[in-house]
């Protein structure tokens, strides 16, 4: 396992979060000051493994590679790269943190528009094929409640694919959520299951993938 530098590594102060009321803006402001380091974090240091499970995860469940796909927090876009690796060629993404998002620039985005942390997605009902998030539910970010808007803007019919760090998964309500997404008939749950997620932090995630009724 890597050692930490306590004083610089943008690992640290996401270790750090704790949910808060003024979480939104701490974390935007984590973000932008995280930007320029992030992809190197995630790479060599914490070796996120949750963009290309997620991707892979995405084929699985759906084959149309022209399908308009939202990345709701997309950070730098890393989720994009591998969208385009895989021939996905229609993708959008949103996120609150402005620095996050110029990164994302370079990763063939169609669109790219700011998220207002507590505020509905600004996209319409029902537009997108695909919609993707990947590390936002996760320590001091988001709750169960945030796959209702992901819910929300993906067409019926259409995929809706996340990831949930494990140390969040029980104590945030996430198996309860999405059993009574199941059950009401609000989705078709297609893929649950555990996976890498932090590979040098030794932490997993759980990998959910439904189709929107
Ligand atoms: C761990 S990063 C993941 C970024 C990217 N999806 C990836 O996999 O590399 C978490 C991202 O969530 C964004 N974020 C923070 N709060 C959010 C919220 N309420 N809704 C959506 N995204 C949020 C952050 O700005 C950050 O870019």
């Amino acid at each position: 396992m890597r050692e930490k530098n306590s004083k610089s590594d943008g690992i640290d102060r996401y270790h750090n979060l704790e949910p808060t009321t003024d979480a939104g803006k701490k974390l935007s402001a984590i973000y932008d000051e995280w930007a320029e380091s992030y992809d190197d974090d995630n790479d060599n240091k914490l070796k996120t493994v949750s963009q290309p499970n997620t991707v892979a995860m995405l084929q699985r469940h759906c084959t149309n590679l022209n399908s308009h796909i939202l990345d709701v927090g997309c950070g730098t876009g890393i989720v994009g790269k591998h969208l385009a690796v895989a021939g996905f060629t229609n993708y959008d993404g949103t996120d609150p943190s402005t620095k996050m998002l110029k990164h994302a620039e370079n990763h063939g985005y169609t669109q790219l528009f700011p998220l207002d942390i507590g505020q509905a997605l600004a996209a319409e009902d029902n537009t997108y094929d695909v919609t993707l998030c990947v590390g936002v539910f996760t320590h001091g970010h988001v709750g169960p409640e945030g796959i209702d808007e992901l819910i929300r803007v993906t067409k019926p019919g259409g995929t809706i694919c996340f990831t949930v760090n494990e140390g969040v998964w029980d104590a945030s309500g996430f198996p309860d959520a999405i059993e009574t997404l199941t059950s009401s008939n609000t989705w078709i749950l297609l893929e649950k299951s555990k996976q890498e997620y932090m590979v040098n932090e030794g932490v997993q995630a759980w990998y959910i993938a439904a189709r929107k009724c």
